[in-house]
């Protein structure tokens, strides 16, 4: 199969790209994402793979949706932080564009990027986390996406970190994502601003703004690649709760290498450094047994989108075995 597109659909960008065998984009498009309207985002998804379709030859299209998708690879079942519930993506798109679709989960997408064509490509097992709005997460495993028996696989923002922690979109409480993704960095930051800390108030400064409502994501990672002192702390907090998370999964998966990705990955160094520490501090027999190693995704943003191009060119999962 020669050219494939990938979608990548975020909070606030579609990001759209025709992609060919080698993982290397050849040409893009991008519309924002429609506020709270899963119509006109399916038909803004549309609308971007038609501009590509038209200009060049592609075989199939690519999909990562943040949610859980089936094991047809083709519903959104759920979506915590989004609109998605039983939304039959690939159906819809498929029928308007006429040419093959497949939807997978868009951490799902960023980890198999990664493994074929970034920072994994030479490990065989491999986890992949994705920080930003919530917490993503793919395994492979023996060169395979993990998808599990109903498709859903691989929820490691959903991992419960704090028993009757902070209540998460997914409806359970304590999830990582409340902890390590970018929407708890923002809460944090905000808290301390409210809190009256003198270092808050100069975090904001920094940040050109004096309401702490108005503080996000990227104005914190920014402050901190600046050298902000409470801009840091709070990334080393994230990166520590990442780490101790990782640390468990380690002792499920056993990769060898762990890609962090996702819009805070942006953080860089600042959030991998304490990501790494407190992996190595916590990992269960730390002294007794190999390490995974730790790099940021190679593919950065773009990683989703190469993924979901490629994974468009595999095979539909094969049938359920007969008992
Ligand atoms: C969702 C995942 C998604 C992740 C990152 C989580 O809240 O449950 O399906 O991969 O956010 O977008
Ligand atoms: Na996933
Ligand atoms: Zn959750």
């Amino acid at each position: 199969m020669g050219l494939t597109i990938g979608i990548d659909v975020g909070g606030t960008k579609i990001a759209a790209g025709v992609v060919d065998e080698q993982g290397t984009i050849i040409a893009r498009t991008h519309r924002d994402t429609p506020a709270d309207s899963v119509d006109a985002t399916a038909q803004a998804i549309c609308d971007a793979a038609a501009e590509l379709i038209a200009a060049h030859d592609v075989e199939a299209v690519g999909i990562g949706a943040a949610g859980f998708v089936s094991s047809d690879r083709s519903t959104v079942l759920f979506a915590p932080n989004l609109a998605w519930r039983d939304e039959p993506l690939g159906a819809r798109v498929a029928e308007q564009l006429k040419i093959p679709v497949v939807v997978e989960n868009d951490a799902n997408a960023a980890a198999w990027g990664e493994f074929a064509f970034g920072a994994a490509k030479d490990a065989e097992h491999m986890i992949c986390i994705t920080v930003g709005t919530g917490i993503g997460g793919g395994v492979v495993i023996g060169g395979q996406l993990l998808r599990g028996a109903h498709g859903v696989a691989a929820e490691l923002g959903h991992m419960r970190v704090v028993p009757g922690g902070h209540r998460c979109g997914c409806g359970a409480r304590g999830c990582l994502e409340q902890y390590a993704s970018g929407t708890a960095l923002v809460r944090e930051g905000r808290a301390r601003a409210e809190s009256g800390s003198l270092g808050a108030a100069q975090m904001l400064s920094v940040c050109g703004i004096t309401d702490p409502a108005e503080l996000t994501g990227p104005m914190i990672t920014e402050a901190a690649l600046k050298g902000d002192p409470c801009a840091v702390e709070l990334l080393e907090d994230l990166g520590r709760w990442l780490g101790e998370g990782l640390a468990s999964l380690a002792t499920m998966f056993d990769p060898s290498q762990i890609v962090i990705g996702g819009g805070v990955s942006a953080a860089k160094d600042l959030l991998m450094k304490s990501a790494q520490q407190a992996f190595e501090k916590n990992l269960p027999a730390k002294s007794n047994r190999p390490h995974a190693s730790f790099g940021l995704a190679e593919l950065g943003n773009d990683a989703g989108l190469i993924g979901a191009a490629d994974l468009a060119r595999q095979p539909a999962p094969a049938p359920e075995k007969h008992r």
